[in-house]
């Protein structure tokens, strides 16, 4: 059990670091994270790690604040800021940026790489709009083991089945072993930089676009409003900047203003903001609801509408199927070899409205019962929303994945992760869906470390 000045000096370290913020209901987090370290360097327990950390070992300081960063990422995550980009921002970039043909965004936090190549595949299929054009995507974050997996860009089945149209999947990746990998081209949009967001931005040049999503909700208000502020004076007058679903600017920062009826993204709140276009993002945005039954604006999950009616599901729902229920037809698509995805999972057209539809979880045909075959797993008996974070509790093993510092088991990262709660009720994140009954399994979560 860590002493509560070891604790206070840890929490300090790693804040004074990366603007983390642990509080101390996380000492067991900071122990289970930090123990694993403490064996692979052969100290007898976490006084002597800390000891050695007093001592000032800047590689170990380093390898701390790593263990601490939540990494949980997924592609097309919360759909919507993708949605925007495509139907707002883009537009408006590719009209006013016309003579100049540049554009450069900025992913603050990158993380595993699913934001800036989410962008690097909408941006693909503008490629003919954008002939000549230079796009820079630089995806930057602190931790340097999570940027090698990014610029590795392989995924395992899980982390394909997170948001990831099967479409997408298709198109854009490889099979390599158990894993996918995305593709070199895509691979090569992106550009990865170790970079602390404590840090001098100015280095890293001007941004259109900025993408800082579920990093602010780690950090204390002035820490928030300091980086906000930082982002700001990067950006030209008519640059977006896009949140987190558990982040705003309201009351952080003057810098920045909502765009008008949406969330998420921001503009500058400058005079030389532009008025923008909302037309096709909210037409979008409306087609996507009522294909999956819901009002505009609704949820980015939901239902899928042959379980509310019985009908085939079609295109452009971001619905994910429960397992067990009788398979329906979507549009078609191509089960990749060796991916377990079921050979009719809805799939919106390229060009529209970013499904996040789950392949995978069901989907043998188009008549056929839904089998699970799915990595995501959840307890028998629990319902739940979004995607999963690891517990932090029990983080003993697994990959990936992090319960967020500074959130209790409810709520994830940007609002829309849970974790699999053992028999209860996920009720947070961005739908009502009921997920499939299946067993939890637990070794899909966490970072590497974690399984020592
Ligand atoms: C939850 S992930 C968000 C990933 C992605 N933006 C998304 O929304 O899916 C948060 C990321 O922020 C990074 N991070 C935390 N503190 C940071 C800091 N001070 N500077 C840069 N990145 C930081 C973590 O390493 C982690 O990869």
């Amino acid at each position: 059990m860590m002493k509560p000045d070891d604790f206070e000096f840890v929490s300090r370290l790693i804040k004074s670091k990366s603007g983390l913020v642990l509080s101390q209901d996380k000492t067991y987090l900071l122990e289970s994270r930090l123990m694993p370290i403490a064996r692979k360097r052969g100290l007898k327990d976490l006084t002597e790690l800390i000891g050695t950390l007093r001592g000032g070992d800047r590689n170990l300081v380093e390898e701390v604040v790593d263990a601490m960063t939540t990494n949980e990422s997924f592609f097309f995550r919360d759909t919507k800021p993708f949605d925007q980009f495509r139907h707002v921002v883009l537009p408006h970039m590719i009209k006013t940026r016309a003579s100049k043909k540049h554009l450069r965004i900025w992913c603050a936090a990158a993380s595993s790489g699913q934001e800036p190549y989410s962008l690097a595949m909408i941006l693909d299929e503008f490629k003919s709009q954008l002939a000549g054009w230079r796009i820079d995507i630089v995806g930057t974050d602190i931790s340097r083991e999570i940027l090698t997996k990014a610029r590795a860009g392989l995924y395992s089945q899980f982390e394909v089945q997170r948001g990831l149209p099967i479409g997408l999947l298709v198109k854009y990746f490889q099979k390599k072993e158990d894993q996918w990998q995305i593709s070199a081209d895509i691979r090569s949009k992106v550009q990865y930089k170790e970079f602390n967001l404590l840090e001098d931005f100015r280095p890293l040049g001007q941004f259109d676009v900025v993408y800082c999503r579920n990093v602010l909700i780690y950090f204390d208000q002035p820490t928030k409003s300091d980086v906000l502020s930082r982002v700001s004076a990067l950006m030209p007058d008519d640059g977006f900047l896009f949140l987190g679903g558990a982040e705003t600017v309201l009351g952080i920062s003057d810098k920045f203003k909502p765009l008008a009826r949406q969330r998420g993204i921001y503009q500058l709140n400058r005079p030389g903001a532009p008025e923008v276009d909302l037309t096709a993002l909210e037409k979008a945005q409306a087609g996507a609801a009522s294909a999956a039954g819901a009002a505009p604006g609704g949820l980015a999950f939901q239902k899928p509408k042959h379980m509310q009616t019985g009908a085939a599901t079609t295109t452009g729902t971001t619905a994910r199927p429960a397992a067990g229920t009788t398979g329906t037809a979507g549009t078609a698509t191509t089960r990749p070899a060796g991916s377990g995805f079921g050979t009719t999972s809805t799939q919106r057209p390229l060009g529209t409205t970013p499904s996040t539809t789950r392949p995978g979880t069901t989907g043998t045909g188009s008549t056929g019962s839904g089998t699970t075959g799915s990595a995501f797993s959840r307890p028998s008996g629990s319902t739940g929303t979004g995607s999963t974070t690891r517990p932090g509790t029990t983080d003993t093993t697994g990959s990936t994945y992090r319960r967020p510092l500074g959130t209790g088991t409810g709520a994830g990262a940007g609002g829309t992760t849970q974790r699999p709660g053992t028999g209860s009720s996920n009720t947070s994140g961005s739908s009502g869906t009921t997920r499939p009954s299946t067993t939890f399994d637990r070794s899909r979560f966490g970072k590497p470390d974690d399984k020592k």
